[in-house]
């Protein structure tokens, strides 16, 4: 199977589809409320993973009961309805998160969405059949829609795991404990964010009306740099260059996503003519 993946990651025959389909789901999906819903602002992490576990639940009860024979035939449909009904908002939420990946994510996205519709398709016919007092039919179309599912879910795993197609890109850098030194404090004038190095992170300084404010430049999204952003003073927040993201420059809260995950805030001092920073405890 790893072979496999890293034929996805490389298909850039795939592109051209994934460039169509990404600008078709960012009409469908646009940035604003709906898409932070999707995309888990409220949440703290993306909600995609969350939505597939019903479907999955769902459709995999109903092949474990077309196991005992005709007793359950009634139960089966019922949860294949069920698993293509909480297919939508999970599908949704999938491609609210894809329409902002580029290159091997967004190739094995592709590939990944395919599958997952070819088991819809499956699953429908199979709802369909089953419906018609097909049940025969119905249960091999569930057959060949679980065959997708684990597919699909296959590469889905490889997305999370592998790739790290929605992980918080803060996630593993090591923020500093102590009081740092970033910044000579003349170097930093009201409404102008700088940024300073602490430890392995990039801080974004700032100076508002309630003093210095610090938190971590690399956008917890997909790592766009905020120090290219916009300000919005009036707001005190910075919104991300690269897909729009807008958080709080002092909290580091996400104002709009599609960010999920909060940047690490940092607590900010003048000592001795320098800023210094340290990390907020609970980042
Ligand atoms: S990298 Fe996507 S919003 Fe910042």
């Amino acid at each position: 199977m790893p072979g496999i993946l890293e034929k996805i990651e490389d298909a850039e025959f795939l592109d051209r589809a994934a460039e169509a389909g990404t600008k078709v789901g960012s009409k469908l999906v646009p940035h604003g409320p709906v898409k932070d819903l999707l995309t888990g602002k409220w949440l703290g992490h993306p909600v995609h993973p969350m939505l597939t576990d019903a479907a999955i639940a769902f459709w995999t009860s109903a092949v474990t009961l077309d196991l005992f024979g005709r007793r359950y035939e009634r139960s089966a449909q019922t949860l294949t309805g069920l698993g293509i009904l909480s297919a939508v908002p999970t599908a949704a939420a999938g491609l609210a998160d894809w329409v902002d990946s580029i290159g091997a994510e967004r190739r094995v996205g592709l590939v990944h969405a395919v599958g997952n519709v070819a088991a819809l398709t499956a699953f429908s016919g199979s709802y369909t059949a089953r419906r018609r007092g097909d049940s025969r039919k119905g249960k091999v179309l569930t057959l060949i829609g679980t065959t997708f599912l684990a597919s699909s879910g296959y590469l889905g795993g490889h997305l999370a795991y592998r790739i790290g197609a929605g992980v918080d890109r803060m996630a593993f850098d090591r923020l500093p404990d102590e009081w740092t030194p970033v910044l000579e404090e003349t170097d930093l004038r009201p409404g102008t964010p700088v940024i300073g190095r602490a430890g392995d992170v990039d801080v974004l300084l700032y100076r508002g009306t309630g003093g210095v404010c610090a938190i971590s430049n690399k956008c917890s999204h997909r790592g766009g740099p905020l120090n290219e952003g916009t300000i919005n003073g009036e707001r005190n927040t910075v919104v991300c260059p690269w897909h729009l993201s807008e958080f709080n420059l002092c909290t580091g809260e996400v104002v709009h996503g599609p960010a999920s995950a909060p940047q690490p805030q940092f607590e900010a001092r003048v000592n001795g003519g320098k800023i210094e920073v340290r990390t907020v405890r609970g980042n």
